[in-house]
C-alpha cells in the first residue's frame, strides 16, 4: 500500500513537470488577414441564415477569423486545436473562396453538403465546447438547400 502511494505521487510530479514542459512547446495561433473582397459571404448570394450557420459552427476551423478561447493556449491542447484549424483551413477556408476556380468551388459546394449530412462536420471534438455548433436537421436542409441553388446558379452563368 505505501509503496504504491509513493508511485502514484511520483507519477503525478513526473506528469506535472512533463505538463510544464510542454506549455514552452507553442504551435502559432494565426489569424491570417481578410481581403473582404474573397470571402465566401461577398463571392455569393448567402441567406442570413446560411451565413449564420457558417458562423457558428464552421467558421473557427474554416476560416481566417478564428475566435481562439483562453484553452487553447493550453499545452496539449492547443496542439491539438492548431492543428485542426491548420487543416482545417487548408481544405476549406471561407476567407479565401474567390482564390478558387469554379471547378474547385463547386466541388467544395458538394463537399460542405456531404460533410454535414453524413455528421462528420463540424468536428464532434468540437461541439461540446460550443453550444449552438450542433447542426439541427433544419440546419442541414437549410445549408444543402443553399450549396444547390449556388452551384446551379454558377453553372448557368
Ligand atoms: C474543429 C474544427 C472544425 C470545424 C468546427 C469544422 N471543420 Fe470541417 N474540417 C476540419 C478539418 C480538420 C478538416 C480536414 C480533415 C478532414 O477532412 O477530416 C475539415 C474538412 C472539411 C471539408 C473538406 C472535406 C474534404 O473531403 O476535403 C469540408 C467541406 C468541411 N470540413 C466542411 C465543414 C463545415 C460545413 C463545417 C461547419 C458546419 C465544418 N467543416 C466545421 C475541421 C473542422
Amino acid at each position: 500500500m505505501k509503496i504504491a502511494l509513493k508511485m502514484a505521487k511520483w507519477f503525478a510530479i513526473v506528469l506535472v513537470g512533463l505538463l510544464l514542459i510542454a506549455q514552452f512547446v507553442r504551435p502559432a495561433r494565426t489569424n491570417p488577414p481578410v481581403d473582404e473582397s474573397q470571402t465566401i459571404q461577398a463571392r455569393t448570394q448567402m441567406t442570413p441564415e446560411v451565413a449564420a450557420i457558417f458562423d457558428r459552427s464552421c467558421r473557427d476551423c474554416h476560416s481566417n477569423k478564428t475566435v481562439w478561447p483562453w484553452y487553447t493556449n493550453v499545452a496539449p491542447i492547443s496542439w491539438f486545436i492548431a492543428n485542426h484549424v491548420n487543416e482545417g483551413r487548408h481544405s476549406l477556408n471561407l476567407s479565401e473562396w474567390g482564390r478558387l476556380d469554379r471547378d474547385k468551388q463547386d466541388r467544395k459546394l458538394r463537399q460542405i453538403c456531404d460533410e454535414i449530412q453524413d455528421g462528420v462536420m463540424p468536428l464532434s471534438s468540437y461541439t461540446p465546447l460550443h453550444p449552438g455548433s450542433t447542426l439541427s436537421e433544419e440546419d442541414k436542409k437549410t445549408l444543402c438547400a443553399w450549396t444547390d441553388a449556388e452551384r446551379q446558379r454558377q453553372s448557368a452563368k
